[in-house]
């Protein structure tokens, strides 16, 4: 398959990427804007392969989009590119606005009219809003999104659906619950506390603490991406669950086993502002319809991503330089 990824230097876009290469029966092109979240070493273990093509570029920008699906008639479009952070929502939601929902509108309109074969829109489980003790979402549970971040993601989500139902654009749309794995920016809990516990430093934890994420290791996501491109029904909704629903504080209490770091690192900082507290989702639909099902364990696709965490310092400091540091202090400041 001839594939064009929307966000391939980020970090699920990443993964996907070099699992797809890797395979040789793949030719991915990766057109990445490369904002403060895009990197290029990310992919360099397949940087030089024959059948990977970089691209830098914004996916608002019609013109190239139409050029590049002129110059690759690709098979399909796998669209990953977001401002994907809760945080950097609530400080400046503008750039949520733009990328999420005017960029995925420029892609439809392309798919559209360049009749592209297939659309997988990479979405998420933050659209269903925050959820009670005992309930799931399915893929037909109501979207009730609470932050920038979440109502830009679910405009964009519906906006892939309308073009299936009005214009029967062949879209395909996927919404997972919380990726962890190599190569994140550590905005992100996981990785922030892992990165910060290596570096001795304190590990803020937003109010009490018990928010509930569903914890999914990268590359079991990318599998399911694959899964819903190569036999997902076209117009449907695939919800994508992890192996273990957990609260913050004892993700992090975890972390601190595995670095081998003091408790007394844990520090309580004020909440984020309209704090989703559980986020659930059952992937049922997903494993009946595609065989797919998460093979990570949490326990050891932490302890891997800890071992990445510790061989690849340098990464982390280069990633933490420059305008990580502003961004730090005006979110931990809040
Ligand atoms: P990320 O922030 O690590 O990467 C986003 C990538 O998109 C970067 O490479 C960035 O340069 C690129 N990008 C941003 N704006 C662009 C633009 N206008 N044009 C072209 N490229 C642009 O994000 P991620 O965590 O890898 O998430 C990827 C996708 O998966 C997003 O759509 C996100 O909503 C979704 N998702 C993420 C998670 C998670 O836990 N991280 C869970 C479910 C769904
Ligand atoms: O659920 C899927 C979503 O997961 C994706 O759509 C988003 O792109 C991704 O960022 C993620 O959103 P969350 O807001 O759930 O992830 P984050 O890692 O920012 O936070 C996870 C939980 O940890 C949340 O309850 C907030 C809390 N947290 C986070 C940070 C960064 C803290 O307590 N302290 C922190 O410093």
């Amino acid at each position: 398959m001839k594939l064009i990824v929307t966000g391939g230097a980020g970090f699920i876009g990443s993964a996907f990427v070099r699992m797809l290469v890797s395979t040789g029966r793949h030719r991915v092109v990766n057109l990445d804007k490369l904002t403060y979240a895009g990197n290029l070493d990310n992919l360099e273990p397949i940087a030089g392969n024959p059948n990977y093509r970089f691209v830098r570029g914004d996916i608002v920008d019609a013109e190239l989009i139409n050029t590049l699906i002129e110059d690759e008639s690709p098979d399909a479009i796998i669209h990953f590119a977001a401002e994907s952070h809760v945080d950097r929502s609530i400080l400046s939601p503008a750039a949520s606005f733009e990328t999420n929902l005017r960029g995925t509108f420029t892609l439809l309109e392309a798919v559209r009219n360049r009749k592209v074969p297939r659309y997988v829109h990479v979405s998420t489980d933050e659209v269903y809003g925050s959820l009670e003790e005992p309930f799931e979402a399915d893929e037909s549970y109501p979207l009730k999104p609470s932050s920038p971040y979440s109502a830009s993601k679910a405009g964009s989500d519906l906006l892939a659906l309308s073009y299936f139902t009005t214009f029967k654009s062949p879209v395909l749309v996927t919404r997972a619950s919380n990726n962890y794995g190599p190569y994140q920016f550590p905005e992100k809990l996981i990785p922030l506390m892992i990165s910060n516990a290596l570096e001795d430093k304190n590990l803020p934890i937003y109010g009490d603490g018990m928010q509930v994420r569903d914890w999914l290791y990268v590359d079991d996501h990318c599998r399911a991406i694959l899964a819903v491109l190569e036999k997902g029904r076209v117009g449907e909704v695939y919800n994508v669950g992890g192996s273990r629903s957990l609260p913050n504080r004892e993700v992090v209490q975890m972390i601190l086993k595995a670095t081998g770091k003091p408790a007394s690192l844990m520090t309580t900082v004020t909440d984020r502002p309209g704090h989703d507290r559980r986020y659930a989702l059952t992937s049922e639909k997903l494993e009946k319809e595609t065989g797919w099902s998460a093979q990570v364990p949490f326990e050891e696709g932490l302890q891997s991503t800890v071992d990445w965490y510790r061989r690849n310092r340098d990464w982390v400091a280069r990633v933490k330089s420059g305008e990580y540091q502003d961004f730090y202090k005006l979110n931990y400041t809040r």
